[in-house]
This record gives structure tokens, C-alpha cells and sequence, in this order.
């Protein structure tokens, strides 16, 4: 597992990261036992770095990765947010309140010291105010956490964060249908030092193209009850388009698959061959997904041609379809 350097934290974390909110069951019921299963394979296959919140079932994703760094997980590198639980969101951002929020995280992850706390999805609202920013500055002053940065709806939210000094990384939606930062953000993330954390790589599954059209995900999975943004912003499920659509549209990326490689494997290595992206926090529900993405570090980059070629897919066919600002 090749390492990256996570922006201005300067960790080193593997490029292959585990997205967590699977663990709070968020993309259907999952036992505790097969939590701690998908932690440990993703540890054994190299990832150093897991994404959490605390919202993420109400802080039982927290406490699966707490109890995973108690065993083999320890040395990990975890990120975690703060800003959706219903006491701060939208507008209760009070410095003592996200106190209390980051000790409660620290608390379930069993850790005296956050490695890295990132707004999450805040009104934009305050962000463009700026305080927040000086309230996060203290959580790191008052060694709640070593640093803090920002997981961001828009591209505009990111350049915002991104001035501040003290963001040290940005969490975007970056994926083969989501390919906008690769134009409009990398640069200046990496001329200003800060990481990027790329979320929702496989387009909240689709992109591993196992989904027939009309597929039926139960109620508590957020690509049944959030599939048309009823809960939370749509750009986080299926990247914002709608689901059909999203996997009528692999038929222009599937000519694109070298021979002996899968989908998903390719929309992961897409991502790792822009160097702006410090680590890919792909999903999983399963030990073997873990295993899987983790071994996409090995595979050679793909070539000049099928970038381009994509590129062009997607500003042709793909971005007319995002309901979202990107
Ligand atoms: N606002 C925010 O800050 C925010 C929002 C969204 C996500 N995130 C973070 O980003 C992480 C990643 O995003 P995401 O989980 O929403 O989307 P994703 O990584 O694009 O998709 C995850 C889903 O893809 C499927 N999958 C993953 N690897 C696979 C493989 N090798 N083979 C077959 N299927 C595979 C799994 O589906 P099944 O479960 O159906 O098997 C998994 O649940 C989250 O876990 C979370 O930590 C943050």
C-alpha cells in the first residue's frame, strides 16, 4: 500500500482509506461483528487511515473504529466530524457546544487526542461568516484536536475553507461522475499544502456497476430513503444523479475498462492518478471490499488517452445530469 501525505497534518496515511458511515448502518442493517471484520481486513490490506463522524449511527461508527484501535487498528490514523448532530445544526455552533461534541468523539474512540476534526457539511452561511474557523483554531489550541479541516458540499465551500490557515484538509465528492476538482480545485489545494480526502469514489456503489436498474435498497439505507436528497443534500447519494440514470451511464465508461480490470478497480485507480488527492476513503460494508480496493494501489496508472477520454464523457453526458451545485 503506497503512502500519501495528508496535507498540512503532514501524516502519512495509505491512499487507500475506509470510508466508515457504512458502520452505522447507513447503507443497510450491519452487525457489529462484521464492522470489526471489515476493520481489521482493511488494517491487513494496509489502510492506515478510516473516516468517521459522529453522526454516523448516532456514534456507533465512532465506537466500532474506538474498539478497533484498541486491538489492531492502533496506530491508525482516524478523521472524524463535527457539525450535523441536531444540538449544533444549523445554527447552535457554539465553541463550548463543539467542545463537548469533540470530547464525546474522542470518547468513543477511546483516544485522549483527535487526529483530525473536519466540519461537516455546515451551512455555507457560516463559513462565508468565518467565526467557525476561529472555533476550530481553539479545538486545536485546547488540544482537542491535533488539526482540523472541512468536508465541503461545493467547490465554492472548499476555496473558502481552504484560505484558512489552519484547514489542513478538505473532504470532496470526487469520483468518474464528480470530476470538476480535478480542474477547478487540485492546484490550489496542493500550491496551498492541503489535503484532499476524496469521498464517495464508487458514486455510492454504482460505479462498481454490481446494480441492475430499479435495484431496491432497504429502508434504512440511504440510497433508498435519500435517493432524491429527502434527508440531506443529493450529491451524496449516487453523486447526485439519479440512480437509473447513474447506472445507464456506465455504458459509456465500460469500453474505457482495460481488459482484466474491473469497474470498480478503475474508478479507484482513476482517482489515485491525480496526485492532489491525498487518500481515497472508499466505503465498504464487507471484509472482502476492503481487500479489494486496497490492492488497487498496486495497478499501473491509466493512460494520458483514457483520462481525456473521460473527461470529455463526463462534461458531454454525465455533469448535465448532477441535481446538485457542484
Ligand atoms: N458529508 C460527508 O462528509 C460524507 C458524505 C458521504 C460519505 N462520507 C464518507 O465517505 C465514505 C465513502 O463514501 P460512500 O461510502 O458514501 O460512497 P462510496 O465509497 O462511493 O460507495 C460505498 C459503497 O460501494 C460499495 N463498494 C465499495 N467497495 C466495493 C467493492 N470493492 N466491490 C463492490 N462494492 C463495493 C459498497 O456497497 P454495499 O454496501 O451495497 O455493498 C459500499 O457501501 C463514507 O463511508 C464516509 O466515511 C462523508
Amino acid at each position: 500500500m503506497k503512502q500519501r501525505t495528508l496535507g498540512r497534518t503532514g501524516y502519512q496515511v495509505s491512499e487507500i482509506g475506509m470510508g466508515c458511515w457504512q458502520l452505522g448502518g447507513d447503507f443497510g442493517p450491519i452487525e457489529d461483528a462484521t464492522s470489526q471484520a471489515t476493520l481489521k481486513a482493511a488494517h491487513d490490506a494496509g489502510i492506515t487511515f478510516y473516516d468517521t463522524a459522529d453522526v454516523y449511527g448516532g456514534g456507533r461508527s465512532e465506537l466500532q473504529v474506538g474498539h478497533f484501535l484498541k486491538g489492531p487498528g492502533q496506530g491508525s490514523i482516524v478523521a472524524t466530524k463535527v457539525g450535523r448532530t441536531a444540538a449544533l445544526f444549523p445554527d447552535s455552533y457554539e465553541t463550548d457546544a463543539i467542545a463537548d461534541h469533540l470530547r464525546a468523539s474522542a470518547n468513543r474512540l477511546g483516544v485522549e487526542r483527535l487526529d483530525l476534526v473536519q466540519l461537516h457539511c455546515v451551512p455555507v452561511g457560516l463559513l462565508e461568516d468565518g467565526e467557525i474557523f476561529r472555533i476550530m483554531d481553539e479545538m486545536v489550541a485546547q488540544g482537542l484536536t491535533a488539526h482540523w479541516g472541512a468536508s465541503v458540499e461545493t467547490l465554492a465551500e472548499s476555496r473558502m475553507c481552504m484560505t484558512e490557515p489552519g484547514c489542513a484538509s478538505i473532504q470532496t465528492i470526487f469520483n468518474l461522475y464528480r470530476q470538476n476538482a480535478a480542474w477547478e480545485l487540485f492546484d490550489e489545494a496542493k500550491e496551498k499544502g492541503v489535503g484532499i480526502i476524496v469521498r464517495l469514489p464508487l458514486a455510492s456503489g454504482v460505479l462498481t456497476g454490481k446494480f441492475e436498474k430499479g435495484h431496491a435498497f432497504p429502508a434504512s439505507d440511504h440510497r433508498n430513503y435519500n435517493a432524491d436528497g429527502a434527508s440531506f443534500s443529493v450529491g451524496e447519494t449516487f453523486s447526485g444523479i439519479e440512480m437509473d440514470k447513474a447506472i445507464g451511464a456506465l455504458d459509456l465508461i465500460r469500453p474505457l475498462v482495460p481488459e482484466g480490470m474491473s469497474l470498480a478497480d478503475f474508478a479507484l485507480r482513476w482517482i489515485l492518478d491525480h496526485d492532489a488527492v491525498s487518500s481515497v476513503i472508499a466505503g465498504v460494508s464487507r471484509p472482502d471490499q476492503a481487500l479489494r480496493n486496497a490492492a488497487v494501489s498496486d495497478l499501473p496508472p491509466l493512460g494520458a488517452d483514457i483520462h481525456a477520454e473521460l473527461r470529455r464523457i463526463y462534461q458531454a453526458e454525465i455533469e448535465p445530469m448532477v441535481r446538485c451545485p457542484i
